[in-house]
């Protein structure tokens, strides 16, 4: 049976941290890091991610700002808004809250963002800093996939030489997990919805991160015996348990209770990756603070 990878427990573990860098910064410069989220709309699902990065930010002893505009607000208002932060030195990290409404051109928008302050690591010059193996702030969603895979590895084992297989391509996850699993020094597949013979490429993997967006699409067959599995996915699904209290449940991109006989670890959904990217961008804010008002932390973030 795999081990189950505690998601929840490695988040707080790097959240704990990220807290006592702000107290070390208050102490050694009596400044703490700020975050700016701009959501737009009423997704109630962006609208509770919006909530938990607020609640994060706040306990980790930073500053939070939320700006929330209308579902019809036009490009040009949220454009000025990202400037006006870009400008205003108290803002160490800017975030947009995705998915935008779709008459908004989320490239565009991302692209303004001022790359110092773009704790997502989503503009095209953090983008270019990954692939070109420059330091730079990463993003969150797949550096939170790295940590969980490094947490999974037996004492004195690493990630190097590995084959890491990720499906998905998107330029959110799939693209910036491979290069983050490159830097790893693994050897890296990308598999998407034109390959061939997906099953057989994810069971060459011994590191499986799936991030498609179709739930249980993974077979447990398609895992080889002792791989990795990092379930990227969130599918909300219909909740067939009998007397079950809620009518929609969470699942992942991979068949969980079939690939626990194959995998020698596994991500859950929830608590597998999820708290992983609100940690990841916790700490992004304290990396862009300091880099930004040239301040040093001792320990290793
Ligand atoms: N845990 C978190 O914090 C977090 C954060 C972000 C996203 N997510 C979740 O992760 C999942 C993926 O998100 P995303 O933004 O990367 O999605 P996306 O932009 O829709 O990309 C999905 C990728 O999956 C590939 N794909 C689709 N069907 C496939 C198939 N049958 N076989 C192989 N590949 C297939 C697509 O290939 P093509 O490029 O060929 O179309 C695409 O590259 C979603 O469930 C999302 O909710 C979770």
């Amino acid at each position: 049976m795999a081990n189950i990878i505690d998601g929840k427990a490695v988040a707080a573990d790097l959240r704990r941290n990220v807290t006592t860098a702000v107290s070390a910064l208050k102490s050694a410069y009596g400044y703490a890091p700020t975050l700016a989220v701009i959501l737009v709309g009423e997704d109630p699902a962006s609208q509770v991610y919006v909530r938990s990065k607020h609640k994060f930010t706040k306990q980790a002893g930073m500053g939070s700002v939320a700006h929330k505009l209308p579902e019809d607000v036009d490009e040009q208002t949220l454009i000025d808004l990202i400037k006006t932060l870009n400008t205003d030195a108290d803002v160490d990290g800017i975030l947009v809250q995705l998915p935008l409404p779709s008459h908004i051109d989320t490239q565009r928008v991302i692209g303004v963002i001022d790359p110092a302050k773009d704790v997502d690591g989503l503009t095209e010059i953090s983008a270019g800093r990954l692939s070109l193996g420059r330091p730079g702030l990463r993003p969150c969603t797949p550096e939170g996939c790295v940590i969980l895979a490094k947490s999974a590895l037996e004492k004195g084992d690493s990630l190097s030489g590995k084959h890491c297989v990720i499906v998905g391509r998107s330029i959110l996850v799939g693209k910036p997990a491979a290069f983050l699993f490159l830097e790893q020094n693994c050897t890296v597949t990308i598999a998407h919805s034109r390959t061939k013979n997906l099953a057989d490429v994810c069971r060459s993997a011994d590191i499986l991160v799936a991030a498609v967006g179709r739930p249980l699409m993974i077979k447990g067959g398609w895992v080889k015996k002792g791989a990795i599995v990092i379930d990227v996915g969130i599918n909300r699904v219909a909740n067939n348990t009998p007397r079950a209290k809620r009518k929609t449940k969470l699942v992942g991109d991979v068949d969980f209770e079939a690939a626990t006989k194959y995998a020698m670890a596994i991500t859950p959904v929830p608590g597998g990756v999820g708290p992983m990217t609100i940690a990841c961008l916790l700490r992004n804010t304290v990396l862009a603070a300091c880099a930004r008002r040239n301040m040093t932390i001792s320990q290793k973030l």
